[in-house]
């Protein structure tokens, strides 16, 4: 596991941008993992200003997103579908038939799982998975738990989890209270895995994920068990962590 700490926002969003670039650079079919949340946004920033500047291609990329709300209706401002669009497909070159979030309005949310499943076991593995942290250590939607599923799955969304996402809705009654999410499984077969944690709110978390025991109470520690995970903190996420 290679850990990174950086002073500045700046710093934290070119070098994850970089990372990006640099895998479409030597490889332009990757099939990128994406996450919403904040953490993400600036790089995704950065990544649009590199496509404008003619630094990356999306052209022949394809993507899938770790999780997507229940409920939500086609369009609403929260839905993780929206989010991708506007903060980051919109802007670049990716054909948006190659991108792929979960549909939280499927009739059949088991089969719309399966389905998400199959299309990553026969597109995939993903070559490069973006990652944020939970609060509580969720990964995706993946919640602390006695066991963990393996695969896409539907969630139901932890009080925690809710009230931390409450800030992008009007109450917290308008939360949704379950989600499709990609399993520790499949987000554990990427190739190469990059968490971005910012905040001092996280610094505990940030220390229990990574030096702390493996354990389905934090499923951000099975992280450790992966090859080859790329860490990028900011000072105050990194402040435990010695
Ligand atoms: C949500 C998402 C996670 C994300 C987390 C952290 O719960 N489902 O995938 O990692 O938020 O979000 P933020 O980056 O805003 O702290």
């Amino acid at each position: 596991m290679n850990i990174y700490t950086f002073k500045n926002e700046a710093d934290f969003n070119a070098t994850g941008a970089s990372l990006i670039a640099s895998l479409l650079h030597t490889k332009p079919r990757a099939v990128l993992g994406l996450a919403t949340g904040s953490t993400p946004v600036g790089i995704y920033g950065r990544l649009i200003e590199m496509y404008q500047q003619g630094l990356v291609s999306f052209a022949k990329a394809s993507s899938y997103n770790l999780d997507e709300y229940v409920g939500l209706p086609e369009g609403h401002s929260e839905s993780y579908r929206t989010f991708m669009n506007e903060k980051l497909f919109n802007h670049i070159d990716i054909q948006l038939e190659n991108t792929h979030v979960p549909n939280g309005n499927a009739a059949d949310l088991e089969e719309e799982c399966v389905k998400y499943d199959a299309m990553l076991e026969q597109n995939g593995p993903v070559d490069l998975q973006i990652l944020g942290i939970g609060h509580n250590g969720h990964i995706g939607f993946n919640e602390p738990d006695d066991s963990l599923d393996g695969g896409t799955h539907v969630a139901e969304l932890q009080e925690k989890t809710r009230t931390a996402n409450a800030r992008f809705f009007p109450s917290l009654d308008d939360v949704p209270k379950h989600a499709i999410t990609m399993g520790v499984g499949s987000i554990l077969k990427a190739k190469q895995i990059l968490l971005l944690v910012r905040g001092e709110d996280k610094a505990e978390i940030v220390k229990r994920a990574l030096k702390g025991p493996i354990t389905t109470q934090c499923p951000a520690s099975l992280l450790q068990c992966h090859p080859n995970v790329v860490v990028l903190l900011d000072q105050g996420a990194g402040r435990l962590l010695g």
